[in-house]
């Protein structure tokens, strides 16, 4: 199978690239811009493989995605090129009007075009993965969770931007019958996760014995999955999800902001031994405007339909993160020395 991945040398994007090529056996093709947010190096582990090709190109250039669709005849495309980071999207929205909302677009128009000139073998085979967040739900009480047909209430830039992007998958299936899924996935962490993010960036802070800030008064709920887990639930989507639905990933380990930090805290104490220990760095600064309570998914669709589960719990899984970290200094200090230092982002004027 060829697959096409967009957004491939970031995060999620690079371990699915991973996965593909040396789990499945598949053809990948990473189409990315390179942002700030991309790392070539999180594909070491299959560059110069048969199997594996790169194209430096923008979603958002049609004639570019013209030209991958055509050269690469890909059987299905796992669509996560996005700007990601609630905060940037906060200070500064235009980028993910352009890459989360027109570029979407502009891929879906570039693949529908692509889809129609397919054989009718090839039509069955083809799928279009739009992968998006559980953020585009907004904000939960104590009790409930996020299902496939919760409505829609994004509360940031970012969600709201991959809100329309999900709306546009949809519609291209209902419209033009393009074979769509879409998914939406709670909060990932894992290796190779640019350090803006609150747990690579609390990992990094208690390396280097710099102060740790928590949002507001850290009782903010997220649901943590390990990154791998969600690449491999993508991976089956190619092969279990049914066209023009919605599958929801989650890891079913809610915790809130302050556990989190204060297990990376203690994790790090003991992998990495200080003078002091690191709760003690722990600082609270003020809250990102409009964050959304908590979190939590249901995803007993994607257990029931799909046979997915999650491998690790969020224990096992933070100690293997941390223990990459504190062993992958190449991989992070370049990121960390010029592209983004862990300054605070997305601070309103008003609270500064
Ligand atoms: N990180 C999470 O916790 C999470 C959770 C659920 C869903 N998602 C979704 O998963 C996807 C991947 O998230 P991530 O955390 O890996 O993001 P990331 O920021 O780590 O990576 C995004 C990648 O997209 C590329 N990119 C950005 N704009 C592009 C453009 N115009 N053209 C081509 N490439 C472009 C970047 O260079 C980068 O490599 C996103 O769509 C995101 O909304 C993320």
């Amino acid at each position: 199978m060829r697959v096409l991945v967009t957004g491939g040398a970031g995060f999620i994007g690079s371990a699915v690239c991973r996965s593909l090529a040396l789990q499945k056996g598949a053809e990948v093709i990473n189409v990315d811009k390179l942002t700030y947010a991309a790392n070539p190096s999180s594909l070491a582990p299959i560059q110069g493989l048969k199997s594996y090709l790169f194209e430096q190109q923008d979603i958002c250039d049609r004639e570019a995605m013209d030209f991958v669709f055509n050269s690469y005849r890909p059987d299905a495309i796992i669509h996560l090129a996005a700007e990601s980071h609630v905060d940037r999207s906060i200070t500064g929205p235009a980028a993910f009007i352009g890459t989360n909302i027109v570029g979407t677009y502009t891929l879906l128009e570039a693949a529908r075009k692509y889809y129609e000139g397919l054989s009718v073998p090839g039509r069955k085979r083809f799928r279009f993965i739009h992968v998006s967040t559980d953020e585009v739900y907004g904000s939960l009480g104590p009790a409930d969770y996020f299902r496939e047909e919760t409505p829609y209430r994004p509360s940031s830039p970012y969600s709201a931007s991959k809100a329309a992007s999900d709306h546009l998958a949809l519609a291209w299936f209902k419209t033009y019958g393009l074979p769509v899924i879409v998914s939406n996935c709670s909060n990932n962490y894992g290796p190779f996760q640019f350090p803006e993010k609150l747990i690579p960036l609390t990992i990094l802070n208690a390396i280097e014995r710099k102060p740790l800030p928590v949002y507001g008064d850290g009782r903010n709920v997220r649901d943590w999955l390990h990154v791998e887990d969600h690449a491999a639930g993508l991976i089956t989507l190619l092969f279990e999800g049914k066209p023009g639905e919605k599958y929801n990933f989650g890891g079913d380990s809610e915790r809130s902001n302050l556990d989190v930090v204060t297990q990376i805290c203690d994790v790090v104490d003991r992998l990495y031994p200080g003078p002091a220990a690191r709760r003690s760095m722990i600082t609270f600064v003020p809250d990102r405007p409009g964050h959304d309570i908590r979190y939590a998914i249901d995803a007993s669709k994607a257990h029931r339909e799909l046979g997915w589960r999650p491998t690790r719990t969020f224990e096992q899984g933070l100690a293997e993160t941390v223990a990459w970290y504190l062993k992958s200094r190449a991989w992070w200090e370049r990121a960390r020395s010029g592209v983004y230092d862990g300054s605070r982002l997305g601070l309103l004027a008003t609270q500064h």
